[in-house]
């Protein structure tokens, strides 16, 4: 604790004096601005137990200029809570979990956890990449392999520093995923960089190389409840900037398939109630058991873009996600049944939470015609995405 301790000073007074040398450029507003932010924003790192083989699981409570708190676990790199403010003030906490370890390491959904070395499915756990069959990828859903197998990302404690910027401050999570992990190959060395900005972001700056061939897609699994938890999010209005999505088959493989969403309940490029069309008699509904798809991004290339804008009409609050990744996986909390007693003694019916998973496409090794989620040793992998918060 000491070393941390003495660690934050240090990096508190490197913090300091880049804001100081930042303020001389920019004149005494945002100098005075500066400060403020400088004197409110805060890191804690607390001890959150330990997993069954003995690992020690961290705690880091990020405070922003503006009071947003957000508290993340290096187990997982998992956001454990994040409290925003409604269109009164008042502070909320917005995603969905537990109120300790244990619930994590027993039964988790991917609750705000990275997900990896591959974001959804990929089919039957196979794939051929530069002529070699990988066909022993963990199988942990149907037939099929989801969120990186038996034990991804999601389950692994990352290593972990913290952040300071002059705009906000965060936690850097670094992990290496040995060659042969859940049936991938190479060494995969990835990093993951959450900051909490003064502008009311969760930004995720993701990061990672290999020394083989590998697929890698990594995604923020947090699940959203604008309400903090006072009801479903079937009152959620939500859009989304994408005019095609990839249908699925019955195990939520991509078909292959890029249609149009016009006419169909799948259309969100104008802003809809999640509730509104999502137990229509339509196939992909069906499948999904409501919304579980890919969205593919109105864009070129690799800027940052909004993706998706959420609104909950009682409380006020909006949250805009931005990215850089060409897809976004919109999924309802269709397997959400009341079985999950969370935080607070809170019971997670069907459709309690929401989430927005930033990513490539499903299944893409299997897809040559998707867009590459291949990297190559040589490459760095790099893509970012932001939640921002703001009411109205
Ligand atoms: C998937 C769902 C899956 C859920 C795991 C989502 O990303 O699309 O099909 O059930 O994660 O809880």
């Amino acid at each position: 604790m000491d070393r941390i301790k003495a660690q934050f000073l240090g990096l508190a007074v490197v913090a300091a004096v880049a804001s100081m040398v930042l303020c001389s450029c920019h004149g005494t507003q945002s100098a005075v601005a500066t400060k403020e932010a400088k004197q409110k924003m805060d890191i804690q790192v607390e001890s959150f137990g330990s997993t069954p083989e003995g690992r020690q699981v961290r705690l880091y409570r990020l405070t922003n200029a503006k009071g947003l708190k957000a508290a993340i676990m290096t187990y997982g790199a998992t956001v454990i809570s994040l409290e925003v403010p409604d269109r009164a003030g008042k502070m909320d906490d917005i995603v969905l979990g537990y109120d300790n370890l244990d619930g994590y390491l027993k039964n988790s959904p991917y609750f705000g956890a990275i997900v990896g070395r591959y974001g959804n499915r990929i089919g039957k756990g196979r794939f051929t990449l530069d002529g070699v069959e990988y066909d022993k990828l963990a199988i942990n859903n149907g037939e099929n392999h989801l969120h990186g197998g038996l034990k991804g990302f999601d389950k692994v404690v990352w290593d972990d520093e913290p952040v300071w910027r002059p705009n906000g401050v965060g936690v850097k999570l670094s992990y290496l995923s040995e060659d042969g992990e859940e049936g991938y190959p190479g060494n995969l060395q990835s990093t993951v960089t959450y900051v909490l900005t003064n502008d009311n972001e969760l930004r995720i700056e993701y990061e990672a190389t290999a020394d083989k061939a590998t697929p890698v897609n990594l995604t923020h699994h947090g699940y959203f409840n604008l309400t903090g938890g006072a009801r479903d999010i079937l009152g959620h209005v939500l859009a989304l900037n994408a005019d095609k999505f990839t249908p699925v088959d019955k195990g939520l493989i991509p078909t292959g398939e890029l249609p149009a969403v016009k006419g169909t309940p799948m259309d969100f490029t104008k802003a809809a109630a999640i509730g509104a069309r999502i137990d229509d008699d339509y196939e992909q509904l069906r499948f999904g058991g409501g919304y579980d798809h890919n969205w593919i991004l109105n864009k070129d290339g690799k800027e940052l873009t909004v993706a998706a804008k959420v609104y909950e009409p009682t409380t006020g609050r909006v949250m805009e996600v931005r990215t850089t990744e060409p897809g976004i996986q919109f999924y309802s909390g269709n397997f959400l049944d009341g079985t999950i007693t969370g935080k607070e003694n809170q019971v997670y019916q069907h459709r309690w939470g929401f989430c927005l998973e930033t990513q490539h496409y499903p299944d893409s090794p299997n897809k040559p015609h998707f867009p590459s989620t291949i990297l190559r040793p040589g490459q760095k992998y790099e893509t970012t995405t932001i939640y921002r918060f703001s009411t109205k």
